[in-house]
């Protein structure tokens, strides 16, 4: 909270929008209530709704922290720039009161902002999610510390050190545990940064992290185990794995959602 408040009068004092990426809102909720002080006795609604004062909008994929399966929205509290930003909606989403979402969904979001935002909800999630992030612990294998609220991270550059990272390692572990464990985890290093739009160098070169998302209320503690000791498989061999990947095919612009890459 402290660091909305601080962005809030940054961007004020500069005279610039402050929007929020608001994917992961009840999560950010949850950890200012366990962990930053004068928050404890504090209901989750009150800290989001303080979360959201000091912004001048918001934008949402509710496949996230509404907890459904596709869909979201903006909002502004500058009516004209929500008729500004209402403009395209018609082209591109839908008419501007459900942008190209059915009624059923947007009742399903609805009741998911009440869900995702309840205290004992909140908790079985991100205590799932330190589960999982300790069982890995257990197991050696190098994650992220403190345990975020949606995914554990995996440090690959300590798994595999030997992978220049011209190779992307971390997008080649993510691989490995793709094809043997069937697992599907996202690279958060070199490759998702993307080129410098001057340079075209691979910006974030050192970044070299595996993210593995867990969605809500689909899983069970089974599942993570199941999810660790298929990247304990990994871990064990390690060694054995000498050589990255390198790219085939790649878009103009946000090339990891696309790219197609093959084996050194
Ligand atoms: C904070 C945040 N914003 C946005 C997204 C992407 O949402 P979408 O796939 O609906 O564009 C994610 C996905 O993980 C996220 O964590």
């Amino acid at each position: 909270m402290a660091n909305l408040r601080e962005v809030g009068k940054l961007s004020r004092k500069y005279g610039v929008k402050f929007i929020i990426d608001s994917a992961r809102f009840a999560e950010n909720a949850y950890f200012i209530k366990c962990r930053e002080e004068g928050y404890a006795d504090k209901e989750i609604n009150d800290i989001v709704r303080e979360m959201f004062s000091y912004a001048d909008g918001m934008t949402m994929s509710s496949k996230k922290d509404a907890i459904v399966n596709m869909g979201g929205f903006i909002g502004f509290r500058d009516e004209e720039l929500f008729r500004q930003a209402s403009t395209y909606n018609i082209i591109y989403e839908g008419f501007i009161t459900y942008g190209g979402m059915s009624g059923r969904d947007m009742n399903a979001l609805a009741q998911g902002l009440y869900e995702g935002t309840e205290f004992s909800y909140l908790e079985s999630r991100i205590n799932q999610v330190a589960y999982f992030g300790t069982k890995m612990k257990q197991y050696g294998i190098p994650v992220l510390e403190p345990f975020g609220g949606h995914a554990i991270f995996i440090d690959a550059k300590k798994i595999l050190p030997d992978i220049p990272k011209e190779e992307f390692p971390a997008q080649t572990l993510a691989l490995e545990l793709y094809i043997d464990g069937g697992v599907r985890g996202v690279e958060i290093g070199a490759l998702m940064a993307d080129r410098d739009p001057v340079t075209h160098e691979n910006r974030f070169p050192d970044l070299k992290m595996v993210r593995l998302a867990i969605p809500r209320r689909v899983f069970t503690n089974n599942h993570m185990d199941y999810v660790a000791a298929a990247v304990k498989n990994i871990f064990e061999r390690r060694d054995k794995i000498k050589r990255g990947v390198r790219i085939k095919r790649e878009a103009p612009i946000m090339r990891h959602f696309t790219i197609e890459l093959e084996r050194i």
